[in-house]
């Protein structure tokens, strides 16, 4: 990566993925052009849309070109549930978790605010400011695990939780080093060690041995179900979580819906190594039920591209980018604007 130069891989993907990216680039595009950086573009074409015309998943020669790349923004793939066209998991298995895990995107980073006015569907929400850093890469989404005498009253189904004390290890530092960038210095561990005794030993065992090199993160620790009670009734406690993939992806969606949905809520699939480029997103799919209709909200899209700003070090754009949604989010009345609309708020208030 050069000073001046970010080379970007662009993944629209399906439904309202190119809906949502176009906005997320409109404002991208802007934001670097102020700070004299030139933007280069490679647009892929994937999904399940390119899957039924072309049979491809994300072929070899695919990953080895977005290898190259400093950076990949991804709107979204995936049909309608229910469209029998598409095997269910084939997308998801061999193109999205494939990406995830080919390119070592072992800090998947999901930021909750809530943004002055915009709803919460809490009555008194209080303050929300925190982070998920969910790992990415390992427990129950390896793919680890069979199944034996499909279909008949015998079946055996298995699916196996990966934990490595390396894999563990990377992620709670990550989330250290996180909290400790940040005002309340604090870290949750939620999983789920009183019944999950292997993997929750080796994740509170490692919490302790990380801790150590951070003496000014405070941490605790949470069972999952608690969890998702204290973030109902308390989510201004929460500063920095940090938790497996599972884990991980159902708090994000519970994290997005108190602070105002899923249009608003960005990731990143982040390679801290930096051995690979990383991927942002928003955490929503292709919303089959509004896509082409400029019905679909491209905040998180953009956020997700404020996301990574950061990760490039770009931290500038990034805020500005920050600033001018808090701005933009601030103003909404709940009447309804186009998704080109508030790409053109946004990119105005930069
Ligand atoms: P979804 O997130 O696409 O939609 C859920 C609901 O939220 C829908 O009612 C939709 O209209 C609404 N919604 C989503 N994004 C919105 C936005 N930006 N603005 C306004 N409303 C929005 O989840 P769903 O329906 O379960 O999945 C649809 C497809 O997306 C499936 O094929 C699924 O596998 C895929 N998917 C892909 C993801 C990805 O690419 N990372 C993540 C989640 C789902
Ligand atoms: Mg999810």
């Amino acid at each position: 990566m050069s000073a001046s130069t970010i080379n970007l891989a662009v993944i629209p993907g399906d439904g309202i993925g190119p809906e949502v990216i176009a906005e997320a680039l409109k404002v991208l595009e802007k934001a670097v052009a102020a700070e004299g950086v030139d933007l280069q573009q490679t647009h892929y074409k994937l999904g399940a849309e390119h899957w039924l015309a072309t049979g491809e998943t994300l072929p070899d020669e695919v990953l080895a070109d977005l290898r190259t790349r400093d950076a990949i923004l991804f709107g979204a793939v995936g049909a309608a549930p229910g469209d029998t066209r598409i095997p269910s998991g084939i997308i998801e298995r061999e193109m999205l978790l494939k990406l995830r895990f080919s390119l070592d995107h072992y800090v998947n980073l999901r930021p909750s605010r809530l943004y002055g006015t915009v709803g919460s569907p809490l009555a008194n929400p209080g303050v929300i400011d925190f982070i998920v850093v969910r790992e990415g890469t390992e427990g129950p989404y390896v793919g680890n695990g069979g199944v034996l005498r499909a279909g008949t009253p015998h079946e055996v189904a298995t699916e196996v939780s990966l934990n490595t004390a390396h894999g563990v290890e990377r992620v709670v530092r990550d989330a250290f080093r996180r909290a400790s960038a940040r005002e309340r210095k604090h870290v949750t561990l939620v999983h789920k060690h009183n019944v999950l005794v292997y993997a929750g030993h080796l994740w509170k065992r490692t919490v302790e041995a990380v801790a150590q090199e951070f003496p000014e993160v405070t941490h605790d620790y949470l069972h999952v179900d608690a969890a998702t009670i204290f973030m109902v009734t308390d989510p201004s406690r929460f500063d920095v979580i940090v938790t497996d993939n599972l884990f991980g992806d159902i708090l994000t969606d519970l994290a997005a819906a108190i602070t105002g949905g899923i249009g608003l809520a960005a990731s990143g699939n982040i390679n801290m190594d930096r051995t690979a480029p990383s991927m942002f997103e928003p955490v929503h799919g292709s919303a089959p039920d509004i896509a082409g209709q400029q019905k679909a909200d491209p905040t998180a899209a953009i956020l997700s591209a404020a996301l990574l700003l950061d990760h490039l070090g770009y931290t500038a754009a990034a805020r500005k980018i920050e600033a001018a949604v808090v701005a933009d989010v601030e103003t909404r009345d709940g009447g309804a604007r186009s998704t080109s609309a508030v790409g053109d708020a946004i990119a105005a208030a930069l």
